[in-house]
């Protein structure tokens, strides 16, 4: 007759299957009743995955070393452990896969303008989503750390999940996204600066299970700061999307991040001009209210090219879909980032 405490120093050492640690360590053992007259014990054990092959043949295991102790019939059922203890317990794999080891087939693109306001975020946005309409796997870091703002501009109300130390993306619209604005409380400014900044940067890229992607943008801050380098010194391979407004100021601030894309020897995509002119619903006809020529003077000197123009327009409005910075695929300006985004996909493959 088995007592149960015996019973438990039987259990105790067999591991869990998926967790790969001993019962006592997960603590999976939930219950033990012993029927003293028909010499019966039934055990209840929570493990990280139930109803797989594992369970099956830990079951035979269980009942193989209870019956050996010396009770007639065993009767066992199974119940996963909460999150909490999995992601304890979640063996974490040899070697972080990270974007950042050089051996992933990841793009960056890195979109940036000299001037705040231009439309950074929104031309991240959605040639990310045209992106992933031409079937590509796109992730996207908001590394505006201070100014967050993409979280906002695609709709996203979720957090993302965290799995043992691994931090999930939110995905929307098939883009796996990650930005400070998930970790802040209610909008709270984020204070931080130099070390946690550049460390918050990358854990982004480490501590994120990205899995396997084709694209992954970076909206980075106005200006050339602090992140700016940052970007540049993680990722040398990065390409860099310039953004201007067609005025010829912008233009010339915008240059400078352009310069610094030079000097960091990583390769500028081209110019994309945003705002670059207003179409009136009612006659077409186009209205460059922010001037005109601003991309081309920027493309110029900075040798590339300007691989499309925005107009000043919002995306429509949608039941039931909030995304306020998502242009559709048959808005306007969906169908202009769409040729960007096959431009992109043209440079790269
Ligand atoms: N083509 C456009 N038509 C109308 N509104 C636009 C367009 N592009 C951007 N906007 C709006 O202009 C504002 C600034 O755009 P956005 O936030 O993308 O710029 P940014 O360069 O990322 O700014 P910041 O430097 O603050 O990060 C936003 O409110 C955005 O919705
Ligand atoms: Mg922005």
């Amino acid at each position: 007759m088995l007592t149960k405490e015996e019973v438990s120093n039987l259990i105790n050492p067999i591991k869990d299957p998926f967790l790969h640690k001993t019962f006592e360590e997960t603590g999976g053992i939930e219950e033990i009743k012993i029927k003293e007259e028909k010499n019966h014990v039934s055990v209840k054990l929570a493990i990280g995955k139930t109803n797989t092959a594992e369970q099956m043949q830990l079951q035979q295991n269980v009942v193989n070393i209870l019956k050996k102790g010396g009770a007639a019939t065993v009767g066992l059922r199974f119940s996963q452990l909460p999150d909490e203890v999995i992601a304890k317990h979640q063996p974490t794999s040899e070697k972080d896969p990270s974007l950042l080891d050089g051996q992933s087939n990841t793009k960056f693109i890195a979109v940036a303008s000299g001037k705040g306001g231009v439309g950074k975020s929104t031309v991240t946005v959605n040639l990310a989503v045209a992106l992933a309409r031409l079937g590509k796997k796109v992730g996207i870091i908001d590394a505006d750390i201070y100014g967050f703002s993409i979280p906002d501009m695609m709709g996203v109300e979720e957090r993302p999940k965290l799995r043992g130390n691994r931090i999930i993306p939110v995905e929307r619209f098939g883009v796996k996204i990650i930005s400070m604005g998930f970790f802040v409380e209610d909008n709270s400014p984020v204070i931080w600066r130099g070390p946690r900044l550049g460390k918050m940067l990358t854990s982004f890229f480490k501590e994120v299970e990205w899995g396997e992607l084709d694209y992954l943008l970076l909206d980075l801050p106005p200006g050339t700061g602090d992140v700016a380098l940052d970007v540049h010194n993680m990722i040398p391979s990065s390409k860099e999307v310039i953004v201007t407004t067609p005025h010829p100021t912008a233009a010339f601030v915008a240059a400078r991040a352009g310069q610094m894309a030079l000097t960091t020897d990583h390769e500028i995509l081209g110019v994309i001009e945003n705002m670059a002119y207003f179409e009136s619903q009612l006659t077409g006809e186009k209205e460059f209210v922010f001037g005109k020529g601003g991309g081309d003077k920027l493309a110029e000197a900075l040798e590339t090219k300007v691989i499309g123009q925005l107009s000043l327009q919002q995306p429509f409005e949608e039941e039931g879909v909030f995304a306020p910075s998502v242009y559709q695929e048959d808005h306007p300006n969906g169908k202009e980032y769409r040729k960007i985004a096959a431009k992109v996909i043209d440079k790269f493959e």
